[in-house]
């Protein structure tokens, strides 16, 4: 189980109690985060065909159901301590989602480098490397993170540009899956098994820690944070993760019962469907004086 740490000044671990002092992380470091699992499926493995293939449905889905998620934003906007008058880039921002869950007086900018994401409105948006991250260095009183990373082998390079763009005393919030997680098998299994790609995740672990540190965050928070989807029937939970997904290879029926078997889904006041979702959300800080 990922347990959760905070030490200001040392390095962090996300992983089973662990910490690990300056000494321990010289180089060389370990590149990729985690072993993939094997692939069931037909795996894209290069991200830009991946999204260019599964951007649209999923962009699709958010759209037909944009509060499905709300806890989810909500949870990660909370982790980051937004204040009115603060500029909050949010990145990868897929078709900006997250935007309208912010708190007023926040200053919303969105980086999304996949135009299947940003076809809904009136200017499709241009396709794009996610980084070098396109704004000046200290732009940012807050970056957020959302679902972006595990499809990332690279999280120290973009690390280093979450910190470059940040003001001093900034905050990075990041939110993803955990290595090892019921969600990440859910991925890798079913949804890799039925989608239109193949899913293999680089997700979040303790060498996640260890790349923040040396991007020159303190981490200040760490928790797996449990949350719902929420829909007004089983047959709407079907249809947005079929299309979150792009499973096409499932039925309706299938995509919800295999989310009841590995996940759960519990029934809320008034008959909500709510489908358990969790993420590992970090709250961390570039330091004032960098
Ligand atoms: C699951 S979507 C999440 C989008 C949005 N943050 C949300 O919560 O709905 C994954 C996002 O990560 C981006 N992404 C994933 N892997 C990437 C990579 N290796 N390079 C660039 N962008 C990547 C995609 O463009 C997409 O916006």
């Amino acid at each position: 189980m990922l347990k959760r740490f905070v030490s200001p000044g040392r390095l962090i671990a996300l992983g089973p109690a662990r910490l690990v002092t300056p000494r321990r992380l010289r180089p060389p470091y370990q590149i990729a985060d985690c072993a993939l699992s094997p692939a069931k499926g037909p795996f894209v493995s290069n991200y830009e065909k991946l999204f260019q293939q599964r951007g649209s449905a999923y962009d699709r889905a958010m759209q037909d159901f944009p509060d499905a998620r709300r806890e989810e934003f909500l949870q990660v906007i909370s982790a980051a301590k937004l204040e009115p008058g603060m500029r909050v880039l949010d990145v990868p921002a897929g078709g900006g989602y997250l935007r309208s869950h912010l708190p007023e007086g926040c200053q919303w900018v969105g980086h999304e480098p996949c135009s299947a994401f940003t076809n809904h409105g009136s200017v499709a948006g241009q396709d794009t490397d996610l980084l070098p991250l396109p704004f000046a260095a200290g732009t940012f009183d807050a970056v957020i993170s959302l679902a972006g990373i595990h499809h990332l082998e690279d999280k120290a390079a973009f690390f280093s540009e979450c910190h470059r763009v940040l003001k001093p005393g900034g905050v990075l919030a990041l939110s993803d899956v955990a290595e090892g997680s019921a969600i990440a098998r859910f991925l890798d299994g079913f949804v890799g098994a039925h989608n239109s790609t193949g899913h293999r995740g680089l997700y979040l672990n303790a060498a996640t820690g260890h790349r923040l540190a040396e991007a020159g965050f303190s981490i200040e928070a760490c928790s797996t944070t449990p949350f719902h989807w929420r829909f007004a029937s089983r047959g709407d939970l079907g249809t947005f993760c079929r299309g979150l997904f792009d499973v096409i290879g499932a039925s309706l029926d299938a995509v919800a019962d295999a989310v009841a078997d590995q996940l759960g889904i519990d029934v809320l006041p008034g008959g909500i469907c709510a489908m358990r979702w969790s993420l590992l959300t970090i709250r961390a800080r570039k330091l004032a004086n960098s």
